[in-house]
């Protein structure tokens, strides 16, 4: 069995990631994680104390923490999840984004460079450092422009994509100066279970639910591919086994929709999954100001996943949607321990100042 370093792991993606590796036992797994407000080690719980699993708290742009893990552990391979993820929160601190996404994954690559340096050739030959990224890189299309494509030139327009962009960056000259083995993916929108709601569709849930209102940045007319996220754990695990070292992977779900449609569709489940007698749910709906910058259209060719590794998309938009509310419904402790107060000083510096 491989030693997997992942980071980010007690994030969205990291956890679903790790428990969907603990599922089909890909890996043992080292999850090294900071613990920020977006983190939820409460999804992790049924793997505390399991074997081949440790979880370490820390920074990934600490080089003696991570060096003295690599050194310790030994791993095949680590999976960099680790970032500030968030568009919104990036226009209002923007420093975190350079510190974790840019500082920290260039630590990383520091720490990861000297560890492989020392490995035997054989094992340098196997091991690879697989970065998570996003098609924010790729900047915005118009409704005729073809999808991103890995050739397509970077074009960042938030901070967040702007730091996402260089960490992809230094990750390719890792690998051209280097030749220490990276792979990088660039992922659409992912939803599913154990999404921090700060993101649109687990705070249309969540606000739905609490019959407040739903807010839509602009005209909702902004389209997002979404992809569920246990398409892209497969996805990025596939890369790993058999990607070709120095190269990027775009994934993406195939599923192009406009945002004012997405909040529809939750509304119409929660209609009928937790109907209220008095109002439905999209009477909620409410247009606020825009996000700053806002991206209007992004799209993703990932033919090259498709054909060179055999990946492809397995959930569709209306069963994944339907689970993703189902399982909101059912985890009222995990709910109510997100929404805490940090959350609740989140969506007053979000949205007090929103409304048109
Ligand atoms: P998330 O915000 O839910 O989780 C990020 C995790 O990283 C948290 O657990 C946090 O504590 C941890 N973290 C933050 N800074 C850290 C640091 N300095 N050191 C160690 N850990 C740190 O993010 P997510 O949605 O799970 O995204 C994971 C990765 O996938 C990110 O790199 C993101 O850019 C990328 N991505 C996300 C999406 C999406 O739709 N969510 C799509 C494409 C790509
Ligand atoms: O495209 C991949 C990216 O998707 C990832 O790299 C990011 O980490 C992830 O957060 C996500 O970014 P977005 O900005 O697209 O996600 P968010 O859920 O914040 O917003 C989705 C769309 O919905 C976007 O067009 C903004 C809009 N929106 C969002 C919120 C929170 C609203 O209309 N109202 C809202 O309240």
């Amino acid at each position: 069995m491989q030693t997997v370093l992942v980071t980010g792991g007690a994030g969205f993606i990291g956890v679903n990631f790790i428990l969907l590796a603990r599922k089909a036992q890909w890996a043992r797994i080292i999850n090294l994680d900071k613990l920020t407000y977006a983190s939820n080690l409460q999804s992790l719980a049924e793997l505390e104390g399991a074997p081949n699993y440790d979880f370490v708290q820390g920074d990934i742009g600490n080089l003696e923490l991570v060096s003295s893990l690599l050194e310790r552990y030994q791993p095949d391979a680590i999976i960099n999840f680790a970032a500030e993820s968030h568009v919104d929160r990036s226009i209002f601190s923007p420093q975190d984004f350079v510190q974790t996404n840019v500082v920290g994954t260039f630590q990383l690559l520091e720490a990861s460079r000297c560890y492989w340096e020392k490995l035997s050739l054989r094992r340098q030959q196997e091991f690879r450092f697989l970065h998570v990224s996003t098609d924010e890189v790729y900047g915005s299309l118009t409704p005729q422009d073809p999808p991103f494509r890995e050739d397509t030139p970077y074009a960042p327009n938030s901070p967040y994509a702007a730091s996402k962009a260089a960490s992809d960056h230094f990750v390719r000259a890792y690998y051209h100066t280097y030749g220490v083995p990276t792979l990088t993916t660039n992922c659409s929108n992912n939803y599913g279970p154990r999404q921090f709601p700060e993101k649109l569709i687990p705070l249309t849930i969540l606000n739905a639910l609490d019959g407040k209102p739903l807010p839509i940045y602009g005209d909702g007319q902004n389209i997002r591919d979404w992809l569920y996220v246990t398409d892209h754990c497969e996805a990025i695990y596939k890369v790993l086994q058999q990607g070709n070292i120095g190269e990027t992977y775009n994934i993406g779900g195939l599923n192009e929709q406009a945002n004012l449609t997405v909040v529809e569709k939750i509304c119409a489940i929660l209609d009928e999954l937790a109907p209220k007698s008095d109002f439905g749910y999209s009477s909620l709906i409410t247009f606020v100001k825009d996000r700053p910058g806002h991206d209007r259209r992004y799209a993703i060719d990932c033919s090259k996943i498709i054909r060179d590794l055999g990946w492809q998309p397995q959930e569709n938009f209306e069963s994944g949607l339907y689970k993703t509310v189902e399982w909101y419904l059912s985890n009222s402790a995990w709910v109510n321990q997100v929404r805490s107060g940090v959350y609740q000083d989140w969506l007053k510096q979000n949205y007090e100042n929103r409304k048109v």
